[in-house]
This record gives structure tokens, sequence and C-alpha cells, in this order.
């Protein structure tokens, strides 16, 4: 049975109880919420990939409290020393070849050279790592492909424990940039803009895009789906859709007659009515599981600016609909 406790002095020794005995237990971090077990211990990461019943030959990412602990486990090159210093503890997570002996289970970068890497800002993942001492393996805590969860709520159902903590503050997740060779690989967009990094470090190589042999094994899983089909870079409304909206509404029309602003409010949801792509991204996933839960079964997208974290939103919404096209 999933429980939800908020994160006072009970439920933080609860957690880190469980965490200590090799159990899962999930958490809010700045991004979406984790689900953490020890990192050291195959049988606790094992855990992990049941309960979200993903493929074991997609790695895990690793959270540790600052970037000499991260030092620790990972080689960190000159770039990565800088991205580290810029963005720790942040939505940032580096991804470089493993120290060796760093004490982390193989089964958590599912035996690859390499191990992803971060330091979270959120108060209550930091202070759960501080009691346990040891590093905490954490996916998404959304079961494998569907929408990631950003409330306590949206938590997969196999799970004991949720040390609820609200909304989570970015809504997406970190980026991932990977380190490991001389030049750096852009492995998925997220909640720090490319164009920051890039601003620091230098041109990244895009490796978000479909390839036969993708860097990041996580990208060839089908992920981020709603149940309801997308429709992306909508002008109009089709009779039936909902829609997910993004900035002004006023002259969006429903097919056949009728204004979008006038939809039932089961099948209209607005990312952010001030075009803030920020709030946009706070939203995306809340926003889409709402949008199920209200019963839709298509959904009209409007067009997000495809700068900044915009990036990310659109990325997620693609790769929703490449889900539902090759099921
Ligand atoms: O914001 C986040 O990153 C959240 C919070 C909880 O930290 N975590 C998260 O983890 O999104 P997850 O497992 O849902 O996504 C991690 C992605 C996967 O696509 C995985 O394939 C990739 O990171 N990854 C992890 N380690 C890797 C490695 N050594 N090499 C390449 N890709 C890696
Ligand atoms: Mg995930």
């Amino acid at each position: 049975m999933r429980r939800a406790v908020i994160a006072d002095e009970k439920g933080m020794e609860e957690a880190v109880r469980l965490l200590r005995q090799g159990e899962c237990v999930a958490l809010p971090s700045e991004t979406v919420y984790g689900l953490a077990a020890d990192a050291r211990s195959p049988q606790a990461v094992a855990k992990i990939f049941a309960a979200k019943d993903r493929p074991a030959e997609n790695p895990l990412i690793v959270h540790v409290l600052d970037a000499h602990e991260a030092g620790q486990l990972i080689k960190l090159d000159d770039k990565a020393q800088v991205l580290a210093a810029r963005y720790w503890p942040g939505p940032l997570t580096i991804v470089a070849l493993r120290q060796s002996n760093n004490g982390i289970a193989r089964e958590a970068s599912a035996g690859l050279p390499t191990l992803g890497v971060r330091v979270p800002a959120h108060k209550i993942f930091r202070d759960v790592l501080q009691r346990c001492g040891f590093p905490l393996a954490a996916p998404s805590a959304n079961a494998s492909g569907t929408l990631s969860a950003t409330t306590p709520q949206l938590v997969t159902k196999n799970v004991s424990l949720i040390l609820a903590g609200g909304a989570t503050d970015k809504g997406l997740e970190s980026t991932i940039v990977d380190l490991s060779d001389n030049t750096p690989v852009l492995l998925r967009h997220g909640a720090i803009p490319i164009e920051d990094i890039e601003a620091l470090i230098g041109p990244i190589t895009d490796g978000t895009r479909p390839s036969k042999t993708p860097k990041s094994p996580g990208q060839t899983f089908r992920h981020y789906a709603p149940r309801a089909l997308l429709r992306l870079n909508a002008v109009d409304v089709e009779p039936g859709e909902a829609l997910l909206a993004f900035g002004e509404l006023r002259f969006m029309g429903v097919k056949g007659g009728g204004w979008a602003k006038d939809l039932p409010e089961a099948k209209l949801r607005n990312l952010s009515p001030n075009g803030d792509l920020d709030e946009a991204a706070h939203n995306l996933f809340s926003h889409l599981h709402a949008l199920d839960e209200g019963g839709a079964i298509r959904v009209a997208v409007m067009a997000i600016p495809d700068v900044g974290v915009g990036r990310a939103v659109n990325d997620r919404l693609r790769r929703a609909c490449q889900a539902q096209e090759k099921p």
C-alpha cells in the first residue's frame, strides 16, 4: 500500500530507516519526484527497477550532496568542474567515467563504464542524503514510460512510502550532459537550457535526436506518454478534442463553431496564460495528467517556442507522440 507522509521529523526518520534497510522511498527533488534507494546495494537498486517496471539496461542517476562527493564517484574533467561549480546543487546531471571501486552498485549504471551523478537542490532530498550518509540512486518516480511525477499523487502505486513535499518547482527532469569523452554530448534536454550550458563550456553535440545507437539507453524506451493522443502545433481545435494551451487563447476557435476558451474545464488546460516558459515546464506533466483524468481522448497542443526550457518541453511532447505512434 502506498502511503504519503509529510517530511516532518517523524516522516524523515521513517524514510531514512527504510532507506537504511535497503527499501525504496519516493521523495521530491526540484525537478520531479524521485524513487530513491541505497546506490551501493544491488538488492536495493533492484527494487527500484522492479517498482518502476524499468528495463535493467536503463541506468539510474546517483545523487550526492556536493561536487566533492561527486568527484569520488566519477572523473570530473575541467568542463565538468565548471558546470558543477555553476549548477550544483541544481538540475544538472553529469555523465562521466566511473572512478574505480567507487562503491556504487554496477546495476545502478546498468553495467556501463560511465555513471550519471547529480547534486539535488531540494531541501527534503538534501536532508535525506545528509541523514543517510550514502549516495541515493533515484530515477523519476513514475512507472516506466509514463508521465513523470511532479506531485505526490502522481507517484507510481508500487512504492510503500512517499515523503510528500508539494508540487516540484521545475516540473521537468534534469538536463543530462555526457562528459566522458573530449566532446561534450547532450543526452537529455531538461530544466537547464542548453544555451546556458554552451555559454559556459562551448558547443555541445546534440545526442538527443533519434539514432540507432543512442548514447543514453533511456532514449530508446517509450517515454512521457499520456493516455490521450496528442496533436502538436495546433492552430485550432477539432471537434471532440481537448486543448493544452500556451499563452493567449482569445482568438483560438473550435472547428465547426465556438471558441477554445469556452471549452469545459475537463478539456482545457493552459500551460502558461502569459506565455512564460518556466511556468509551462512546471505545469507540463500535471496538466497532461489532468487531461487524462478528465477523460480526454485527443488533445490539441498549441505551439511552444523552441528556445530555452521550451526546447525541453517540446522534446517531452514529441517523445510522447512518438511513443503513441509506435507503442
Ligand atoms: O531530474 C532528474 O534527473 C530526476 C530526479 C529524480 O533526479 N531523475 C530522472 O531519472 O529523471 P530517470 O531515471 O527518470 O532518467 C535518467 C536518464 C535515463 O534516460 C537514463 O538512460 C540516463 O538518464 N542515464 C543515466 N545514467 C546514464 C549513463 N551512465 N549514461 C547514459 N545515460 C544515462
Ligand atoms: Mg524518467
